[in-house]
């Protein structure tokens, strides 16, 4: 189980003749922290849309000889390939427990669903603890602090037993600790998952990315470790006077 893959070619998506995505080229592994970044409007959202069924695209994505451009939805879902989004979505009137219990539910039997069942299911306990929400288990998911929901969504994915993470700008708004935190849970679940990170703050991405893409207008403008892309006076280019940080600070970090 160690060449785990998605294998993304010419992934183009059209809104009304705009090409959001243009003929992306991806390849992501098993076992590295792939990063994708870009300016605001680069396609990078869309183009986990289309992996995901959520948006009509053509190409090729490919997961275990199954191409998921054909696939809906729902059996994405069950075929492993999982993703959060830009704004948390758990059920905030539930408790911990009851969404990673809920998020579970996509492998039990619907026959078995309405039985009671005595205890929590392992893989919740197991997800629980990963995710470091063991002792908030009962609180409402609403009452959590918005760290802690990127959390609970990505034990949510731990549960549907993702092979592949697309995660939408987890760490947007979490303070230093809560960044750390994430980073370092990222590193365990994905050595042995295949994990795509969208991200905009470049300490974040140099602290945690082994692979970086960069996206513009719908193209994959560059691909390398995070030394070789800041390198690249095209991405240079781009995020200089657009990005809050310009890139090249990296060489004083
Ligand atoms: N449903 C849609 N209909 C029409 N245009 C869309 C739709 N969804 C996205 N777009 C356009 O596609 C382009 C890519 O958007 P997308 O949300 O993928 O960018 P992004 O890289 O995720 O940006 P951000 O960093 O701001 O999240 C943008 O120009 C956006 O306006
Ligand atoms: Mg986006």
């Amino acid at each position: 189980m160690n060449d785990d893959y998605l294998e993304i070619r010419g992934l183009t998506v059209e809104f009304d003749g705009f090409r959001a995505v243009d003929a992306v080229d991806l390849t992501l592994l098993q076992g590295r922290l792939h990063f994708l970044i870009g300016p605001n409007g680069a396609g990078k959202t869309t183009l986990v849309d289309a992996v995901t069924g959520l948006v009509p695209a053509t190409g090729l994505v490919r997961h275990r000889r199954q191409d998921l451009l054909r696939t809906k939805p729902h059996r994405i879902v069950r075929a492993g390939i999982g993703r959060t989004f830009q704004t948390a979505t758990v059920f905030e009137g539930l408790s911990v427990l009851q969404n990673l219990d809920i998020a579970g539910g996509i492998h039990r039997r619907a026959w078995r669903m309405g039985f009671a069942r005595r205890g929590t299911p392992s893989y919740v306990e197991e997800a629980l603890e990963i995710i470091g929400l063991a002792s908030l288990r009962d609180r409402p998911a609403g009452v959590l602090a918005h760290g802690q929901k990127q959390w609970l969504e990505i034990g949510m994915l731990l549960v549907q037993d993702a092979r592949v993470m697309l995660l939408d700008e987890p760490v947007a708004g979490m303070s230093t600790e809560e960044r750390e935190e994430t980073g370092d849970l990222l590193r365990r679940i994905g050595s042995e998952r295949t994990i795509v990170v969208i991200e905009h703050d470049m300490d974040f991405v140099r602290t945690y990315a082994d692979v970086v893409t960069v996206m513009h207008a719908g193209k994959v403008l560059a691909e390398g470790t995070v030394a070789e892309i800041q390198a690249d006076p095209r991405v240079q280019q781009v995020y200089l006077g657009r990005a809050h940080e310009p890139m090249q600070e990296a060489d004083h970090a």
